[in-house]
């Protein structure tokens, strides 16, 4: 089992950039880290922590690749009561009210099956970063020690 699961929405591959530059810092602080592009149900099995990275696609819709996983959860909820997770959404804050909607609709399905939210959700707006990966930064300081102090308490 690892200890961070990190389930990639993405139409681009912006947020596939992203999820590696946080498995690469993750990894660096001695914890093992699997990225995985193709989320399912089966994906949460174990007491990883999860992390969910997606963009935004159509008008607020998810990405393909991570809808079934959503369509999944809300048709065969799960509990995830005391399971840790964070969310960053990618999104464009031109698209008004339905910016970053993809990464609030997961935010709100593992919030109602009792996961624990480890940090408030990352917007990544694309009008303020070219490169998404470098709108981690602070948010990655803040991450790597809300993981650290959770990992510790088993
Ligand atoms: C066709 C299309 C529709 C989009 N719709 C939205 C949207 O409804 N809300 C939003 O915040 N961003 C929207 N975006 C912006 C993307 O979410 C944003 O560019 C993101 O960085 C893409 O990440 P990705 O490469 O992982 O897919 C849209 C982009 C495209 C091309």
């Amino acid at each position: 089992m690892t200890d961070l699961v990190i389930l990639v929405g993405s139409v681009y591959g912006g947020s596939v950039e992203v999820a590696e530059a946080v498995a690469e810092a993750v990894e660096a602080t001695g914890l093992s880290v699997e990225i995985n592009e193709e989320p399912n149900l089966a994906s949460l099995e174990g007491n990883s922590v999860v992390l969910l990275v997606s963009s935004t696609t159509g008008s607020g819709e998810l990405p393909e690749n991570i809808q079934p996983f959503y369509t999944e959860l809300q048709q065969q909820p799960r509990a995830l009561s005391g399971r840790g997770y964070a969310v960053i959404a990618l999104g464009d804050s031109s698209y008004g009210d339905s910016y970053c909607a993809g990464g609030l609709l997961l935010d709100a399905q593992f919030a109602d099956l009792g996961a624990k939210a480890l940090m408030p959700l990352l917007k990544i707006d694309a009008l303020e970063f070219f490169q998404p990966a470098e709108g981690i930064s602070d948010w990655l300081t803040a991450w790597l020690d809300a993981l650290k102090k959770f990992s510790e308490k088993g």
